[in-house]
C-alpha cells in the first residue's frame, strides 16, 4: 500500500506509544517535554531505556539501529569496553578538580599528534562553547570584530553564532549570492547579526567579493569542510582551497569546525582537504560520549590565551572523566576504524544512488564519510550546492514519512536527512539499512 504522511505519524505513534506518554508528562516539568529540542522529528521523541554498542532499546522495548548515535558522537556506538574501563579507573580518584591533571594534557597531545595545524589545545564542555571562544581568540589576534559563516552553517547556540543557520526556508532573507544576516532565535539581539557576514556554499566569486570588500574587518571565517550539522551540503574541495588561501591572504583566521567531520579522517578532514587552518574546533567524539569541546591551533595563535590577551576559563574545563573517556575513544579509532566506517557509508552511498537511478527515484545519499545524508528531490536528478539548495528542491513530504517510517521498521534515523554509522555495525546491519530503505522508497512511489 503506498504511504502518506498521516498514516505514518499514525503507525509512528502506535509504535512509540509510551515515549508519546513520557513526552506529554515530561511537558509538566520541562519545556516542550525533554531539553534537547532537536531529538524531536514526527510528533514526539523517542524515549531510550539503554544503548547497546550499535543499537537503541527504547522504553517500549524495541530495539532500534542508532543512525543518529548522539547526533554523530558515539563514533564506537553505545558502552564501548575501553570507555566504560577509562572512566572506571578514573572514578576513584576524584573527578572535579581545581588543579588540571595528567588527562587533560594526554589528550591534548593525543590530538596535536594527529591534526598537522593542530599545536596546542584548550578544552570545554561543549563544541557551543569551542567556536565561542575560538571566534574570541580569533577576534583578539586579529584585532577585527565581525565573524564570516556560511548561511545553513551551524556552529552552537551562542548568540553570536545561532545567525542564519537556520534561515526561514520560506523566506530567505537576501538573495541567494548574498544571504543577509539574521538571528536564528528570538531572544538573540538582532545588532549581533551586524557582526557576522553570511556566505554562499560553493559559490567562491561571491564569497571573493564579500571577503575582499569587509576583510578590515573580518576576524574570522568559520566553517565544516563539509557542512552537516545545519543539514548536509558537501563542499567541493578546490573551493574550499581556495577559500583557505583567500583567508590567508586577507588576514582573515580559517576556523575549521571538525566537531562532526574530525570522524571522516584519521587526522581530520581537514587532512583529505589538504588544507590548513589557523584554528579546528573539536567536540563530539574527543570525549566518547561525555560532554566536551575543543580549540586547537597554532602557538602563535595560542599566544593570545598564553599571554592572557583573551581571557576564557570554565570550571569544567579539562574535565577528567571526559578526557579519559575521550583518549579511549580517539585510541580505539585507528586508521582501520576510519577506513571500516568510510567503506560502509562507501556502500550504502553506491547501492542506494544506483538503485534509485536505475529505479527512477528522486532519491539520492551524498556526502563523503560516516556521517552522510540522503535527500528526497523534487525531480529526478536535481543536486544539493547549497543550503538554499537543499530546501528548494527536497520534497518535505517524502524525508517525513521516511524518518518514521524507518524509526517504526527500526532504524533511527536523524531528521533533515542525517546518517552517521558507528564501528560495531555489521555488514548485516547495513544491507538491512539499505533493504529497508529501499522498501520505503517503493511504497512511497508505489
Ligand atoms: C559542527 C558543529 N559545531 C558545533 C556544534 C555544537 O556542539 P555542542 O552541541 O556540543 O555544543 C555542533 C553540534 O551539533 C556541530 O555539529
Amino acid at each position: 500500500m503506498k504511504l502518506n504522511y498521516q498514516q505514518s505519524l499514525k503507525n509512528f505513534s502506535e509504535a512509540f506509544s509510551l515515549s508519546k506518554e513520557e513526552t506529554s508528562k515530561g511537558k509538566e516539568y520541562i519545556p516542550g517535554g525533554f531539553s534537547r529540542r532537536t531529538f524531536g522529528y514526527g510528533p514526539h521523541a523517542i524515549f531510550v531505556d539503554k544503548g547497546e554498542a550499535q543499537y537503541l532499546h527504547t522504553i517500549e522495548g524495541k530495539k532500534l539501529l542508532d543512525l543518529n548515535n548522539n547526533f554523530a558522537t558515539n563514533v564506537l556506538g553505545h558502552n564501548h569496553p575501553a570507555i566504560i574501563n577509562a572512566i572506571q579507573e578514573t572514578l576513584p580518584n576524584g573527578f572535579s578538580f581545581g588543579n588540571p591533571t595528567n588527562h587533560e594534557l594526554d589528550l591534548a597531545k593525543l590530538i596535536c599528534e594527529r591534526i598537522d595545524s593542530v599545536e596546542q589545545v584548550k578544552f570545554f564542555c561543549s563544541a557551543s562553547e569551542a567556536c565561542l571562544s575560538a571566534v574570541r581568540i580569533a577576534r583578539g589576534y586579529t584585532a577585527r570584530k565581525k565573524i564570516a559563516k556560511f548561511e545553513g552553517g551551524y556552529h552552537g547556540f551562542s548568540d553570536d553564532l545561532a545567525i542564519s543557520a537556520h534561515p526561514n526556508p520560506n523566506n530567505f532573507p537576501g538573495p541567494d549570492s548574498n544571504p543577509k544576516a539574521l538571528p536564528d532565535s528570538d531572544g538573540i539581539p538582532a545588532y549581533k547579526s551586524d557582526n557576522v557576514i553570511v556566505l554562499t556554499q560553493n559559490d567562491f566569486e561571491s564569497c571573493e567579493k564579500v571577503l575582499r570588500g569587509n576583510a578590515d574587518e573580518i576576524a574570522c571565517l568559520i566553517m565544516e569542510l563539509q557542512t552537516c550539522a545545519g543539514g548536509i551540503v558537501e563542499l567541493d574541495k578546490n573551493f574550499v582551497q581556495k577559500l583557505r588561501a583567500l583567508t590567508k591572504e586577507l588576514g582573515i583566521l580559517l576556523i575549521a569546525d571538525e566537531t562532526i567531520t574530525l570522524r571522516a579522517n584519521f587526522k581530520g578532514l581537514q587532512s583529505e582537504y589538504k588544507i590548513k587552518p589557523d584554528l579546528t574546533v573539536l567536540g563530539k567524539m574527543i570525549g566518547g560520549g561525555l560532554p566536551i569541546g575543543a580549540v586547537g591551533g597554532s602557538k602563535e595563535v595560542f599566544r593570545v590565551i598564553e599571554e592572557n590577551q583573551v581571557m576564557i576559563s570554565g570550571t569544567h574545563h579539562g574535565h577528567p572523566l571526559a578526557c579519559a573517556a575521550g583518549i579511549a575513544c580517539l585510541k580505539a579509532m585507528d586508521e582501520n576504524a576510519y577506513t571500516r566506517l568510510n567503506e560502509m557509508a562507501a556502500t550504502i552511498k553506491f547501492e542506494l544512488n544506483t538503485w534509485a537511478k536505475e529505479s527512477k527515484y528522486p532519491f539520492t545519499v551524498f556526502g563523503s564519510f560516516s556521517v552522510f545524508a540522503y535527500a528526497f528531490t523534487k525531480e529526478l536528478g536535481q543536486t544539493i550546492n547549497t543550503h538554499r539548495d537543499y530546501w528548494h528542491k527536497i520534497d518535505e513530504n517524502s524525508m517525513g514519512i521516511y524518518a518514521l517510517e524507518m524509526a517504526t521498521r527500526g532504524y533511527y534515523p536523524v531528521h533533515r536527512g542525517q546518517v552517521g554509522l558507528t564501528l560495531p555495525m555489521t555488514d548485516e546491519d547495513v544491507n538491512g539499512y539499505i533493504e529497508t530503505t529501499k522498501e520505503i522508497i517503493s511504497l512511497i512511489y508505489a
